[in-house]
């Protein structure tokens, strides 16, 4: 077949033509306009994007977080851009505008993780779900986490503490986070399974756990060995033995306790399938540990360099101990109602150490924020640290200082549990727990910080430098050497 001859020069020019010609030029020419001045309006806010691809990654990582955010906050105010893991994002530390994205325009902001993390946790985990179905899990989750459940595990979270405080205190040293992660799990298997797993059941799962969040914290690499393989491989095993449990639970009728007893036991229509509760139970478990365990170190080491801090809280639990031992009883929920020194210290620790740095969403469609376009797909990072650490809200912000606490923070500027539709669940099981193993701690033990350094590691949230190596001394043998 042969090519079409080229039309002939005086059909181009035919009055015709030039006029379409001329039409179409002129439509591009008004549309491009109202695009660049839609454009113009809605400007993208400051910042840079740092070197092509790799953006300002490394600088984030390189670097103390509170400097990397605080010399852009300096540089280009409250909203900026910037160019992160390989996405364009617009990072926020106006309590404002951070509300916006978390609570009155969540719809707009859309919530994100690696792929990787999504097939790590389960895909069909609350983390990654807006809508519907995320309503549905969080009230759910919400309602096996409500006072009225934590108050009847009280007994159990003391159980716990009181059988690993001979183990730590045999122990020349301990590493505090490795201990507060025992100790958190135990309490999150109690909270997500009710009080009826066997001993060697727990065991099992833990070292699943343990290889599973080894990977979650390891580079995304699917090779033989690595601790991502090693990781999904253990997830599989995690799963089947849920599934296993859950089918257990559904034919003998007997749903349990706990968080699986309240997804097990629902009615009517609105069923969970056995891989949506697995996901969210291993979900669940990941939220409640690591967060719960770094917190505690750091109120630990806290206390330990606040000494009359620490004086001021042994005062108020020996208090409560002593009310205890008058009625022969364990600490109650309702005891933890009546710590108000140890709860500022607690909300001290929550604001200055701030583990969750910040959170990640995603514009779901175009949105403009405070005249600045957000284009869509573009990463959201409400900088929760740097609204902790500003001195606009909380004066000598890098000063550990919980009487700041004795008025309560303006609204929004305070958010260690986030804000809004995916705030934190756990928040009161957290404190909880936090505050059943202080009044132990501070009533039966001192402790000494084993090697000096200030130094921060990331594990995978900030924590004191090697987890904080201490010593136990039980206050009765101290009180009889001395
Ligand atoms: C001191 C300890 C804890 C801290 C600092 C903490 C912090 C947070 C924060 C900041 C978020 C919001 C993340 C976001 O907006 O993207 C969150 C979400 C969540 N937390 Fe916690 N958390 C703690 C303990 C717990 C515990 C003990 C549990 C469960 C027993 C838990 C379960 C969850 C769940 C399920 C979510 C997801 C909620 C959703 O997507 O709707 N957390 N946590």
């Amino acid at each position: 077949m042969s090519a079409l001859p080229p039309p002939p020069l005086h059909f181009l020019l035919s009055p015709f033509v030039a006029f379409l010609f001329f039409a179409t030029l002129l439509f591009n020419f008004i549309i491009s306009r109202r695009g660049s001045t839609k454009y113009m309006n809605r400007r993208l806010p400051p910042g840079s994007m740092g070197w092509p691809y790799i953006g300002e990654t490394l600088s984030l990582y390189t670097q103390n977080p509170n400097t990397f955010f605080s010399k852009r906050q300096t540089r280009y105010g409250k909203i900026f851009k910037s160019h992160i893991l390989g996405c364009p994002c617009v990072m926020i530390s106006s309590p404002e505008i951070a509300k916006t994205v978390l609570v009155t325009q969540s719809h707009l902001f859309k919530p994100t993780y690696p792929s990787s993390k999504q097939m790590m946790i389960g895909p069909q985990a609350i983390f990654f779900h807006q809508g519907q179905y995320h309503s549905l899990l969080k009230k759910l989750i919400q309602s096996s986490l409500l006072p009225s459940a934590i108050k009847s595990s009280i007994h159990e979270i003391e159980n716990i503490v009181l059988n690993l405080l001979p183990f730590w205190e045999k122990n020349n040293t301990i590493i505090t986070l490795d201990e507060m992660k025992k100790y958190s799990y135990e309490v999150a298997m109690i909270s997500v399974f009710g009080n009826k797993l066997e001993a060697n059941e727990m065991e099992g799962l833990k070292h699943l756990y343990h290889c599973i969040e080894k990977g979650y914290n390891s580079m995304p690499l699917d090779l033989p060995g690595t601790p991502f393989k090693k990781a999904m491989k253990a997830r599989m095993v995690l799963n089947d033995k849920l599934r296993k449990m859950i089918r257990k639970r559904r034919e003998n009728g007997e749903h349990g306790g706990g968080l699986l007893g309240v997804l097990l036991g629902l009615k009517g229509e609105i069923q969970l399938s056995d891989s949506q509760i697995a996901d969210n139970i291993i979900g669940v478990i990941f939220a409640a540990h690591d967060t719960t365990a770094s917190v505690l170190t750091w109120m630990l080491k806290y206390l330990h360099d606040h000494p009359h801090l620490l004086d001021a809280v042994k005062i108020e639990q020996e208090e409560i101990r002593s009310t205890r031992l008058e009625t022969n009883r364990g600490i109650t929920w309702d005891d933890t109602r009546r710590m108000p020194v140890t709860c500022r210290v607690l909300q001290e620790t929550l604001r200055i150490s701030s583990i969750l740095s910040f959170t990640f969403r995603e514009a779901v469609e175009d949105v403009e924020i405070d005249g600045y376009l957000i284009p869509r797909g573009w990463k959201v990072l409400p900088l929760f640290r740097t609204i902790h650490y500003s001195s606009d809200f909380f004066p000598n912000p890098d000063q550990f200082n919980p009487s700041r606490f004795e008025v309560a923070p303006r609204a929004n500027t305070y958010m260690p549990f986030g804000n809004g539709a995916h705030s934190c669940p756990g928040s009161e099981l957290a404190k909880a727990e936090i505050l059943v193993l202080l009044h132990h701690l501070t009533t039966s033990f001192r402790w000494e910080v084993i090697g000096g350094g200030d130094g921060i590691q990331y594990d995978p949230f900030p924590v004191p430098k090697q987890g904080l190596p201490i010593r136990l001394h039980r206050l009765n043998d101290v009180d009889a050497s001395n």
